[in-house]
């Protein structure tokens, strides 16, 4: 397991779009273990695969709830409800916030490290996160979407 560097913003490969996953092999396993170990070793609760300099749609959440940690291959939004505006970061852009409108609730398809199809419902922050982490995949940032933007040294996110 290693400690990937993360990407930051400018580089062109945060907003490119991401290629779709075919082989789900042992390298992809380990490229999710090594994804997981960088985004706990950041605080972060959220990681996609482009962060890492890596342009395919794999993207991990793990926001500290009885979910654990999503492994999200392929994702796709299939059903989003309601609005919300919160604040969010992202760790390609350290020291920088602002308040994002995101669906409150929303239905994912995806497959899991081993191919293996699934459906997710989520709400409020845990949507937030994966709706943040696919936008990543569609070469997407969360500044383009910002409202006001907050530069807190003290928040973290
Ligand atoms: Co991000």
């Amino acid at each position: 397991v290693a400690i990937l560097k993360i990407i930051e913003h400018p580089n062109e490969i945060l907003s490119t779009e991401c290629e779709e996953v075919f082989v789900f092999n042992n390298k992809l396993r380990k490229l999710i273990k090594n994804m997981y170990e960088t985004m706990i070793e950041h605080d972060g609760v959220g990681l996609a695969a482009p962060q890492v300099g890596v342009n395919l749609r794999i993207a991990i959440v793990d926001i500290n709830d009885e979910n654990g940690l999503i492994e999200l291959i392929n994702p796709v939004i299939i059903e989003e409800t309601g609005k919300i505006t919160e604040v969010e970061g992202c760790l390609s852009f350290p020291g920088i916030y602002g308040d994002v409108t995101r669906p409150h609730e929303i239905k994912v398809k995806a497959q899991n490290a081993k191919g293996k199809q699934f459906t997710l419902s989520a709400v409020g922050f845990l949507a937030r996160a994966i709706s943040h982490e696919i936008d990543h995949l569609n070469g997407i940032l969360f500044t383009s979407k910002v409202e006001k933007f907050y530069e807190l040294e003290t928040l973290e996110g």
